[in-house]
């Protein structure tokens, strides 16, 4: 479904990374792994059609992204559905108009089928109850919820979610984890996530990469568990490692 070749990443004329290559399928969940300022965020953002790649290929199904038309690409960011790391919900409206907003700037369902699907998606993250409520009367874990209600609430084909569960307590964030699974399950998105939480990392992903702020390139394919056994770069073991220190004490 997703496919990226050799992708180079800038900021004017400071690379972030490059030779970024992975394939991700429907239904799997892909972790963008790696240290604070590696360029996790920014590769997101490259996927999405916010920063224009400095080299390299992002392709969806048949379509090469940077080298299709506009409308084309309007009809791929349909099929996206996106948690950023803030979560960001619009604080003057409700929950249900939160949810409601991407719907409505797609022209695919009526209203009465809008508010179904948002009191579906609500239902989902265990939000039912508080669809009228405004975001500043939720907890944490709770508009990461919305954030992610939102998120899937248009169907996408793929979804991205920007460190879901940071800042989270461990409950809140072992329950977006199931989220996240059951979410998978239910439609068949090709998930990718960015994240240095690594129970959380542990517990969902199938496959992933592994970005090196210090070379500016990947020193790692593949899911966590497989990186942490197979893997022999150091950056990578200091960085999974962490895990079976928290496992062994918990
Ligand atoms: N808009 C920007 N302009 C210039 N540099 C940026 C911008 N956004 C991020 N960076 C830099 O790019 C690098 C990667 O950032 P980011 O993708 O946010 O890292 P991560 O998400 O892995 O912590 C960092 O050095 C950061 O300072
Ligand atoms: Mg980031």
């Amino acid at each position: 479904m997703l496919q990226v070749r050799d992708l180079a990443m800038r900021f004017g004329t400071r690379l972030v990374q490059q030779g970024v290559s992975f394939s991700v399928e429907p239904g799997r969940i892909f972790a963008i792994m790696g240290g604070s300022g590696c360029g996790k965020s920014t590769l997101l953002k490259h996927l999405i059609g916010l920063l224009v790649p400095a080299a390299g290929t992002v392709r969806y199904d048949e379509v090469d992204y940077w080298q299709a038309d506009e409308a084309t690409q309007r009809q791929v960011r349909a099929g996206f559905g996106v948690l950023f790391q803030s979560a960001a919900l619009w604080s003057s409206m409700s929950v249900l108009d939160n949810v409601l907003l991407p719907m409505q700037q797609q022209a695919r369902w009526t209203p009465a089928e809008q508010r179904e699907r948002a009191l579906e998606v609500l239902s989902w993250v265990g939000l039912a109850d508080f669809a009228d409520y405004a975001p500043a009367d939720l907890s944490g874990g709770m508009k990461k919820r919305a954030g992610l209600a939102r998120a899937v609430a248009t169907e996408p084909r793929v979804l991205f979610l920007d460190e879901p569960s940071a800042g989270l307590d461990p409950i809140s964030s072992r329950r977006l984890d199931d989220l996240i699974l059951a979410i998978r399950e239910r439609t068949g998105a090709a998930v990718l996530v960015v994240s240095h939480e690594l129970p959380s990392l542990f517990a969902i992903a199938d496959d992933g990469i592994f970005l090196d702020a210090d070379s500016k390139r990947p020193v790692g394919q593949g899911g966590p568990r497989a990186l942490l056994e197979q893997s022999t770069h150091p950056t990578v073991q200091a960085f999974l490692n962490r895990t079976a220190l928290q496992d062994a004490t918990s």
